[in-house]
């Protein structure tokens, strides 16, 4: 049956409260249909999100209790400047308080009215930041990339011959930097090969322009080339998150993902391009050793960052993952396969083929699946996106309730949990009604955006 096993052990643990149903309803109704909104005290199992909620380690939470509390000159930033060059291969390093504070600096530096960022695909927040600025983005997938069943193990990678196009188009100098996204969030934790960014790599070069890599989820996207790419299957975690870093020119990360619960950074080797960004750090995250993160939570990140290159703690999610996909994709629930990283991510577009796309059929999924079970999932769909410059809805590529599986979290059972309710919800698909907004902020609707039942 291919049970994944854990290869760690709990010592410290949460108590968890599933309340009834009837409490749920009432909190969906507190919450604006919307599961960012809900408090954890309603909530049984939190699959919002990987992101801050990871399981910190013992090595992590010791090393938290001998920081180096100081404005300037840490020695925890130290460890977190030696831990970043050893394991993503960078010597200059800018921390930011977390991923979107990096984008915040990258885009601020180098995006001017008009430019266009061509990626393999947007993260809401990245997207956010490069529109904010006065850019827009091209997102250059395959078409395989939407393919919700697929035995396609590289879903994010970036169609080359797009980008050349998209670069004659625009003119390489409105092209600030091309993005990758390690483990493409948004199409549902799909990883690209190292064979694609070498070439996303060589048209950079052709063209003269800067690579960013987007490294939020590099330790997924290694474990991944490693299980699916021929070239590195007897490589160490290291080498190959090596050669993926190599070919950047810019990194950043939310390192509430990377590595640790909280923090984020910009890295490279090239001493012109830190200066650039340098001196948006201390204005808008704090002093240069510090950038908005306690020094705590530095060394946590530090200690991260090795803990990256250990496979047993990378590959837990995504085994769990997997186990979870294949069990619902035998019953015939749609999800995206292959298994990803970060999460489950269920086709709420086919299983609610009823409610059109106006009325937000990810959305509408989410609220149903945390009333029949407590589960808290993520909306990856329409209301997470944002609307085109003229104020119109722009509908998302994919409607799909992300169930995030954060790193040595859940236990299988509770999996099995999920994957029972989720068959319930499936089998009872047409009890799901549609939703509409009842207020709707204009940015990043979808954190704290309400909707009511249409
Ligand atoms: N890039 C990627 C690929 C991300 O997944 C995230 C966050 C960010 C950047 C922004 O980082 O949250 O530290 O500011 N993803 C979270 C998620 C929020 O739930 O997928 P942040």
């Amino acid at each position: 049956d291919n049970i994944p096993l854990e290869l760690h052990k709990v010592r410290v643990v949460q108590k968890l409260h599933l309340v009834p149903i009837e409490r749920r309803l009432e909190a969906l109704k507190e919450g604006g249909f919307n599961t960012f909104r809900l408090n954890t005290k309603d909530v049984f199992l939190d699959m919002l999100t990987d992101s801050g909620t990871n399981a910190m380690s013992d090595q992590q939470l010791g090393a938290m209790m001998i920081a180096d509390d100081a404005y300037a000159g840490s020695q925890s930033f130290v460890k977190f400047q030696k831990a970043v060059e050893d394991v993503l291969g960078k010597k200059y390093l800018l921390p930011a308080h977390q991923g979107r504070a990096a984008e915040n600096i990258i885009s601020r530096t180098f995006i001017k009215k008009g430019d266009t960022v061509p990626m393999n695909y947007h993260f809401t927040t990245s997207m956010a930041h490069i529109t904010e600025n006065g850019g827009k983005i091209e997102e250059l997938l395959y078409d395989e990339a939407f393919v919700i069943n697929s035995k396609h193990p590289f879903k994010g990678n970036m169609n080359i011959e797009l980008l050349e196009e998209s670069i004659k188009k625009n003119g390489k100098e409105n092209i600030p930097f091309i993005r990758m996204e390690a483990s493409t969030n948004l199409i549902g934790g799909q990883p690209f090969s190292i064979a694609n960014l070498r070439d996303v790599r060589k048209v950079a070069d052709k063209y003269g322009i800067m690579l960013v890599l987007d490294a939020s989820l590099i330790g997924e996207n290694a474990y991944l080339v490693m299980q699916r790419e021929e070239e590195f299957e007897d490589k160490t975690m290291k080498e190959i998150i090596h050669e993926m870093t190599s070919l950047a020119d810019i990194i950043y990360f939310s390192a509430r993902k990377l590595s640790s619960s909280r923090g984020g950074g910009i890295c490279t080797n090239d001493e012109k391009i830190y200066k650039k960004l340098e001196p948006l750090v201390p204005l808008y995250e704090g002093f240069l050793t510090y950038g908005g993160i306690s020094v705590r939570e530095i060394e946590a990140i530090a200690v991260g960052l090795y803990e990256t290159l250990d496979e047993t703690m990378i590959s837990q999610s995504p085994k769990f993952i997997e186990y979870l996909v294949n069990a619902l994709d035998k019953k015939g629930i749609p999800v995206v396969t292959p298994a990803g990283v970060l999460g489950c991510h269920v086709d709420a577009m086919q299983i609610c083929k009823h409610i059109p796309q106006t009325q937000y059929p990810a959305g509408a999924f989410a609220a149903a699946f945390f009333l029949i079970s407590g589960v808290r999932g993520m909306e990856r769909g329409s209301v997470s996106n944002q609307r085109d410059e003229d104020g119109n809805e722009t509908y998302a590529d994919m409607e799909l309730l992300r169930l995030a599986i954060p790193r040595r979290v859940f236990t299988l059972s509770q999996i099995k949990y999920v994957e029972d309710r989720l068959t319930w919800l499936y089998d009872n698909r047409e009890l799901i009604g549609g939703l509409r907004f009842t207020y709707e902020p204009p940015v990043l609707r979808f954190f704290m955006g309400g909707l009511e039942p249409v």
